[in-house]
């Protein structure tokens, strides 16, 4: 018996780096995912990694728009009736300095990171059974600690980090749990160009990984999703699981 036997997962970002991980992760581990992404052929490469199964359905669609998200959310439930687990993990890093930093990157980087999940909250919360639901939003160390040059993703993740805590408070009624997780730094192609961007010398978020002296990698981050979403995490609600190594950044 699989932890997510019988479970339908609709996960974001499933089409590289964490979110990929997740969605193996819970393949491996017998859920149904929905799997949304802008990025076709990196979905067909996550269906690929996991082995071809009928269980993995991708969705294309770009999160930016909030009619996209409505009409995923409307195509997994059609789909898979039933939502027992939304883990919004799609997101993107902007590194701008002050000031060069326009409004519209961050009404860019607000509406994929914050936007897109509150939407997909609001559209699929009807289809998450009481009891048993489970909705994980992925944010970032970056809500709560100094993240220097993205402003408008800190700000951004910790819109998404405020709005899990008051959302688990909210859903308590219905036993249905929100879990904020938030990874440190993970070697995924997000932030595989941050180095070179605009001449900045960020070798400052090099020095701050004391555990193995390495980032995190997609696969540290999709064990405690899974972790979260599963019976396991049962006791587990409203509060941010920061999963950084013990970095001090
Ligand atoms: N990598 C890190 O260091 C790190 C640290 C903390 C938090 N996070 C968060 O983890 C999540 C996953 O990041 P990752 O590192 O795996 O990045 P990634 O770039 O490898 O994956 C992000 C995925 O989101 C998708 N996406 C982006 N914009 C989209 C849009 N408009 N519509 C549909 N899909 C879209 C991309 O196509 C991609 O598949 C993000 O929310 C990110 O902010 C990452």
């Amino acid at each position: 018996m699989n932890r997510f036997d019988g479970r339908n997962v609709l996960l974001t970002g499933a089409a590289s780096g964490i979110g990929r991980a997740a969605a193996v992760r819970l393949l491996n581990e017998g859920a149904t995912v929905f799997a949304v992404d802008r990025d076709e052929d990196g979905l067909a490469e996550t269906g690929k990694l996991a082995g071809g199964t009928d269980r993995f359905v991708p969705w294309q669609a770009d999160l930016a728009d909030e009619s996209a998200v409505v009409s995923a959310a409307a195509e997994a439930v059609a789909r898979l009736g039933r939502v027992d687990v939304l883990a919004n993990v799609a997101g993107v890093l902007r590194v701008t300095p002050m000031e060069s930093l326009r409004l519209d990157d961050y009404r860019q980087i607000f509406a994929i990171n914050v936007f897109a999940p509150v939407a997909f909250c609001r559209e699929v919360l009807p289809h998450i059974p009481d009891r048993t639901g489970v909705i994980v939003n992925v944010t970032s160390t970056a809500a709560t600690k100094a993240h220097p040059w993205m402003t408008g993703y800190a700000a951004s993740k910790g819109a998404l980090l405020s709005f899990s805590i008051s959302l688990a408070a909210e859903l308590a009624p219905r036993r249905i749990r929100v879990v904020p997780i938030s990874p440190g730094g993970v070697a995924t192609p997000l932030t595989a160009n941050r180095e070179t961007f605009a001449g900045i010398d960020t070798s400052w978020y090099a020095r701050t990984y004391p555990l193995w002296g390495r980032p995190g990698r997609p696969e540290d981050i999709a064990g405690t999703i899974a972790y979260a979403a599963s019976a396991d995490g049962a006791y587990l609600n409203g509060v941010e699981v920061r999963v950084d190594g013990g970095s001090h950044s």
